[in-house]
């Protein structure tokens, strides 16, 4: 495996959360893989006036808790990593600030010999993305003349439309596309990359991946966690914006793209946007009626009382944020032409799945009984996570006399490739990063064709506070009209049942 360049990671928002939670043990399982550049350092900046001796042992504590470990971990590994991380305090708003941290990323440049290559990490609230960009561009520390400069920004990428284009704008004002990585984490699972894979290294699926042979497309991404602490940050998102528009988008433009001609970031990156270009703008009319939206309420949930939404902390007593987006839509194209797409996210439903099921049409006459309960449609099921994997389901003929058919798997997990070590999303993304590939990072005009889909929903719902919101029981899967989005007898694939007050759970 190729080791990145030599360079200086500066991390804002250091002393945050997603700091300890994933980007340091991110950084360390990809030390202990031998796959940081030889010649390199991590500078934390934030508020909090700490010394690199106290962010070192912040750090240390981190990863004691949140790394799940590859292969060669061992307490002196930890300590020779720890050793890599320095600090700086910084007021993000006080240019003096930024005239320290340059000094001090040129005294380390120098001593850890990184030749001007930057990343800078965007850690923080979107408010700062562009006055932290442009202080970093006042310093000159955007130009790749002395040096790569690369800058990470995390989500959300703008709130609406409009939004999404004055950050992109301002950002490229100091900074090229190609220097820009919009994070979403998504793109950095496994199973996410393996769509493509699966598409497009099998001669046998691409052949009947449209709409000849596919009826629909269902993607769930279902959380049984509630916000938690989140309220603050959770009452100005609601799930559209904080599950949909982007994670769930990015997984549809991956099973629903045209092949790309090579494995390269432009060629993948074009394909997604085409097909996020091609989805049929919802009218007021298709938001009424395709697109439903819910709120957790309190249940008890194996016999622990859980809070509803609105008792959240941080939260209004009287919100109208969604917890739960369920949604029909269609891709206006010759492949997708008229192909529903299903699509639902959600907290506090009973268990926590990510999954795509591409429902594939039955045969045209049926010579054979079905058993109670079988489908005669096969179907392929994505498991992006837990028990990542993919299921085939279809029929086999019921042992004995006659021809009964029932329903049967063919199921593939990975977590029986034992040898294999699952890289989590951050660590892949990090590296890539790092080595210059684009591939997996949203491009700024993706973001925008995401938000142009979402935005009259979101608008809708801001201009008729008194539509439709559906309270759902926590521990259910969502309120009930969600499947009412589906014609005929057809639903949602369940993969466990309710678990509020029926006692009853599952494990996936
Ligand atoms: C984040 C959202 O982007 O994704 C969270 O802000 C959500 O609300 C999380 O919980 C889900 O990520 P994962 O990897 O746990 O499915």
């Amino acid at each position: 495996m190729q080791k990145p360049e030599a360079h200086i990671l500066t991390i804002f928002g250091a002393s945050g959360d997603l700091t300890r939670r994933k980007l340091i043990p991110a950084l360390y399982n990809l030390y202990l893989q031998d796959l940081l550049p030889d010649h390199f350092a991590v500078m934390g900046a934030g508020r909090k006036p700490f010394t690199d001796q106290i962010f070192r042992e912040q750090m240390s504590a981190a990863l004691k808790s949140h790394t799940s470990r590859p292969p060669g971990n061992s307490t002196e590994k930890a300590e020779s990593f720890i050793k890599m991380l320095y600090y700086t305090s910084l007021d993000t708003s006080d240019p003096d600030s930024y005239k320290s941290l340059k000094l001090r990323l040129g005294k380390l440049g120098k001593e850890n010999q990184t030749k001007g290559n930057m990343i800078f990490y965007l850690a923080i609230p979107p408010s700062l993305y562009t006055p932290v960009a442009h202080s970093l561009a006042a310093q000159k520390l955007t130009n790749d003349t002395d040096g790569w400069k690369r800058i990470i920004v995390e989500k959300p990428f703008g709130y609406d439309l409009e939004s999404s284009r004055d950050l992109n704008i301002s950002l490229r004002e100091v900074f090229n596309e190609e220097q820009i990585y919009r994070i979403d984490h998504y793109l950095g699972k496994e199973t996410v990359q393996n769509i493509m894979v699966t598409r497009f290294s099998n001669g046998i699926f691409e052949p009947i991946w449209n709409r000849n042979y596919v009826s629909h497309v269902e993607i769930t991404a279902a959380e049984s966690l509630g916000v938690g602490d989140r309220g603050g940050y959770y009452e100005g998102s609601g799930a559209l914006r904080d599950m949909f528009q982007n994670h769930i988008l990015q997984i549809v433009a991956l099973v629903s793209m045209e092949p790309p001609v090579w494995a390269d970031s432009s060629s993948i990156r074009n394909e997604m946007v085409k097909v996020l270009d091609s989805i049929r703008q919802l009218t007021v009319e298709d938001v009424k009626r395709d697109v439903v939206r819910g709120q957790y309420t309190d249940s008890v949930v194996r016999g622990e009382n859980i809070i509803g939404y609105r008792e959240e902390k941080g939260v209004e007593t009287d919100s109208r944020t969604e917890t739960y987006a369920g949604l029909k839509f269609f891709i206006d194209n010759w492949r997708w032409k008229d192909v529903p797409f299903y699509a639902r996210t959600g907290k506090r439903l009973p268990t926590r799945v990510t999954e795509i099921v591409i429902h594939f049409e039955g045969t045209p006459h049926h010579i054979f009984r079905h058993n109670q309960g079988t489908s005669a449609h096969n179907q392929l099921i994505i498991r992006i996570q837990p028990d990542e994997g993919l299921l085939l389901k279809f029929g086999m003929k019921t042992p004995g006399a006659g021809y009964n058919v029932q329903d049967v798997n063919m199921d593939f997990h990975y977590s029986s490739l034992s040898e294999v070590y699952l890289p989590a999303a951050y660590e892949r993304l990090l590296l890539d990063c790092m080595l210059g590939d684009s591939t997996l990072y949203a491009r700024g005009d993706a973001v925008e064709s995401a938000w142009r889909f979402v935005d009259p929903i979101l608008k809708f719902w801001e201009e008729n506070p008194s539509h439709a919101l559906y309270g759902y029981p926590a521990g259910t899967w969502g309120p009930k009209e969600a499947d009412d989005l589906f014609k005929d007898d057809l639903t949602w694939r369940y993969p466990c049942r309710n678990l509020a007050d029926d006692g009853l759970y599952c494990e996936l």
